[in-house]
């Protein structure tokens, strides 16, 4: 079986490993990866290939930054051009990014049989990118692969739930295996003076863009009690200027998966606008407080272990104090998520 991985962002690296480390102990599986090129700084791109051993893409696609419909239109049209050279039996797309969309649409319109990878996510919010490119990725694509229960029942809604099937999380997976590899060599140097912190991350336009929303979290992490440790997207570094914070935000480059694991590992909580962030606070038992209106990932709400606060000082001055939690339950599968997604395709392929 030919199989053509698309992928793009940093998130899809973490998940496409995952899946790609099963991949190459089946011999009658034969991937092909496509880097659409949507990041490609050295330390969002190239580090996670090297740390996870994802092998080097087949096609680098180098599409790089844009407005959305450029990126995805530029990433279409070079996408299609691999896929008629390369026509796979199936293409693999992860996530809800603009390489997700893309890479679903050039395949659906030649009619190659297109799997989605985190499929049934939903935050009820159209204005997210995000949320159009899984709601569009789902419809279209031949098989469904949905790591909660809830995303079952959200497709099932949608009509969609003959060709959706429960596979469990591969970033459950993914920090399960990966956290067994955790130690000192993988310390960032911002731990050797701080011992007891909070880890943040902001990139959603939502927040970068809106300057009185990035002021609002940036003066409550100036006065929450710990300092917080801030590993700074490229999107967030721009908006800066104006900004206004105290040194008790400890803002550092982007860090690799290995090192964020560390910084997670080790941390008192989460401020975070990631999805991805969310979920693997709660597999690590960090309570996240989500600098967002709503969350997709809902089963980590349950219990105090993860709190909506959006851009509210006061709220997350409030949450960040809350420390009784109940105990959490297995919602993301058994860690054998990509084990499940590999043989159900090769099942398809009969
Ligand atoms: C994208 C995804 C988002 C995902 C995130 C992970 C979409 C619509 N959004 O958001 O779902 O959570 O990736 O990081 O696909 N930039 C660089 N260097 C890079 C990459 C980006 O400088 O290597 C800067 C550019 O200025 C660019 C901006 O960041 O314009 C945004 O990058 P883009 O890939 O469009 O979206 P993300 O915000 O990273």
């Amino acid at each position: 079986m030919k199989l053509a991985t698309i992928i793009g962002a940093r998130p899809q690296f973490i998940k496409a490993a995952t899946v790609s480390r099963i991949i190459k102990k089946i011999p009658e599986v034969n991937e092909i990866i496509i880097h659409t090129g949507q990041h490609y700084d050295r330390n969002m791109s190239q580090v996670f290939f090297e740390q996870l051993q994802i092998s080097t893409p087949d096609y680098d696609l180098k599409v790089g930054s844009a407005s959305h419909g450029k990126q995805t239109g530029m990433m279409l049209e070079r996408i299609e051009d691999v896929l008629l050279e390369e026509n796979p039996d199936w293409v693999l797309t992860y996530g809800d990014t603009n390489s997700t969309l893309a890479g679903t649409l050039a395949a659906v319109k030649l009619h190659i049989p297109t799997a989605h990878v985190e499929a049934g996510l939903r935050s009820f919010n159209r204005k997210m990118p995000e949320e159009i490119n899984r709601i569009a990725t789902d419809h279209v694509s031949d098989l469904l692969f949905a790591p909660t229960k809830n995303a079952m029942r959200l497709l099932d809604k949608e009509g969609l739930s003959e060709k959706a099937v429960f596979s469990g999380d591969v970033m459950y997976d993914s920090v399960l295996f990966y956290s067994e590899l955790l130690n000192n060599t993988y310390k960032p140097p911002i731990l050797d003076s701080i011992d007891t912190y909070f880890l943040a991350t902001i990139h959603r336009p939502e927040n970068t863009d809106n300057p009185q929303r990035l002021q609002n979290i940036f003066s409550a992490f100036s006065e929450v009690n710990l300092p917080v440790i801030l590993p700074l997207h490229p999107r967030t570094r721009k908006l800066l200027d104006g900004i206004r914070y105290t040194d008790n935000v400890k803002i550092i480059d982007p860090v690799d998966y290995l090192q964020m694991l560390y910084l997670l590992k080790f941390s008192s909580k989460v401020l975070t606008d990631s999805g991805g962030l969310q979920k693997e606070a709660y597999f690590m038992q960090k309570p996240c407080l989500t600098l967002r209106e709503q969350s997709e990932w809902v089963e980590t709400l349950e219990g105090n272990w993860n709190f909506i606060v959006a851009a509210d000082k006061n709220l997350i001055l409030e949450k960040i104090g809350v420390n009784k939690f109940e105990p959490q339950t297995s919602a993301f599968g058994n860690g054998k998520a990509a084990d499940y997604i590999v043989e159900h395709l090769l099942k398809q392929q009969g």
